[in-house]
């Protein structure tokens, strides 16, 4: 009976990451504009999923379908593009993140008898959701909890409203941070759970609890994640299925594309399968509704957004449609490079130092519906999307090794509160 348990188990196991058997994933480094142009319009031509944008100066991380994989390699030497295998099998190097993973669960476990948030390992979507609760239970006085309608497939949506008056002090500047649009991008969520524990458990900056009004919002995109802890872990987009005619084959819509900036206009695909389908509408998606009725909501006093994304190390600004600047792209600028500063202060040196400016001059690619541009759009002052660091040097695994989670959530805390502190500055100018 035991051994049957346990070889079902390892079948279970084995049977994960199924789907990615025989895929490859290479290091892509374009050595001029020219290059990094010319590779754009591969990744929809071979399939091929791009988990990290590759610039000029910096290496992107590509993965390629088994039947991509002569094709798209002998394209890049015809265009004499550098590239590198990262990982031979993806599966495996899947499997081999899963053992990280459940090996710092029976850690955890050892030590504390129970499973709390950790910050030595991935966040699941239930750990969150329960921390949430839990905050909300031991901090009532400065936080609430708020549910905001449910995800396509029932989840709730969720943020905390972190304030000492209770969000009734109309001269506070409030600061908004969502994570987790992009399902896969694993180290987002917890960056904003950090957060929320530098506000509550851990307060080491009083003036930022006192002096704004918060509201952090750790997975925008429910469904998408807990996805990416099961069946599928580069899960990217929404679930829904009530998109397009194919959306029961092919799920999803691209929440980063589905907000009503130029929607449906650049850097997307009408191709429901495809990892960048905008919806059939502006803000088709509860989860972008939810995050569209907290911007407008406290518009009038929202000095700062941001959304965490990963990964590249990254600081991004409006307007992300056609690389023009906004009318406050200076403060967006000085802002943007204090708080990569603060970060890169408190970096190792494995990692490589933040990258700020405009999305399109710094990605080289331009895209439509991201939610930074909508904030900027109706009137958020400082708008961001934040790329955070992903696979530090020596990593034999796919992602960021759970070593590093806790080491990203304070180097980036670090450039929360510079930001802050800045755009409390300019918000009572
Ligand atoms: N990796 C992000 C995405 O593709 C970058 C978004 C940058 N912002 C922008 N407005 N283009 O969604
Ligand atoms: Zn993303």
């Amino acid at each position: 009976m035991r051994v049957l348990v346990v070889v079902l188990l390892l079948a279970v196991a084995y049977a994960k990451h199924e789907k990615y058997q025989g895929w490859k994933s290479y290091f892509v480094g374009p050595a001029s504009a020219d290059q990094l142009k010319a590779l754009a319009p591969l990744t929809e031509q071979y399939q091929v999923d791009v988990l990290s944008h590759p610039l000029v100066s910096r290496e992107g991380v590509v993965l390629v379908p088994p039947q991509q994989q002569s094709g798209f390699l002998s394209t890049l030497e015809s265009l004499d593009i550098k590239y590198r295998v990262h990982a031979e099998d993806v599966k495996t190097s899947l499997d081999y993140d899963d053992q990280r993973i459940a090996a710092k669960n029976a850690e955890a476990f050892l030590r504390t008898g129970k499973r709390s948030l950790p910050y030595d390992n991935y966040q699941t979507l239930d750990a969150i959701y329960a921390y949430l609760d839990d905050i909300a239970a031991r901090f009532p006085s400065t936080v609430t909890l708020v549910t905001h309608g449910n995800s396509f497939e029932g989840r709730p949506l969720r943020y905390l409203k972190i304030s000492t008056t209770n969000f009734e002090d109309e001269d506070k500047p409030v600061i908004f941070i969502d994570g987790g649009i992009h399902a896969r991008e694993w180290i987002s969520p917890p960056s904003v759970t950090w957060m929320i524990h530098k506000l509550t458990e851990d307060v080491t900056e009083p003036d930022l609890l006192n002096n704004f009004d918060w509201i952090l919002m750790p997975v925008v995109n429910p469904d998408g994640y807990a996805y990416t802890f099961g069946p599928d872990r580069f899960w990217r987009k929404t679930r829904s299925t009530d998109s397009h005619a194919w959306s029961t084959f092919c799920p999803g819509v691209d929440g980063n594309r589905n907000y009503d900036y130029f929607w449906n206009t650049v850097g997307v695909s009408s191709n429901p399968c495809s990892d960048t389908y905008p919806g059939n509408r502006a803000f088709s998606e509860p989860e972008t509704r939810a995050v569209r009725d907290v911007l407008d909501k406290y518009l009038h006093r929202m000095a700062l957004y941001l959304t965490m994304h990963s990964y590249g190390s990254m600081i991004l600004y409006p307007w992300g449609h056609d690389g023009s600047l906004s009318h406050n792209a200076f403060a967006l600028h000085t802002v943007g490079v204090n708080m990569a500063t603060a970060i890169d202060a408190l970096s190792l040196p494995n990692f490589p130092n933040y990258i700020v400016g405009n999305a399109v001059l710094v990605l080289n690619y331009p895209a439509s519906g991201a939610s930074e541009d909508y904030a900027h759009l109706i009137g958020v002052p400082l708008s961001y999307t934040y790329e955070l660091p992903g696979l530090a040097g020596g990593f034999q695994g796919f992602h960021l090794d759970p070593i590093y989670i806790e080491q990203v959530c304070r180097e980036t805390w670090a450039g929360i509160v510079v930001g802050t502190r800045r755009a409390g500055e300019l918000f009572r100018r």
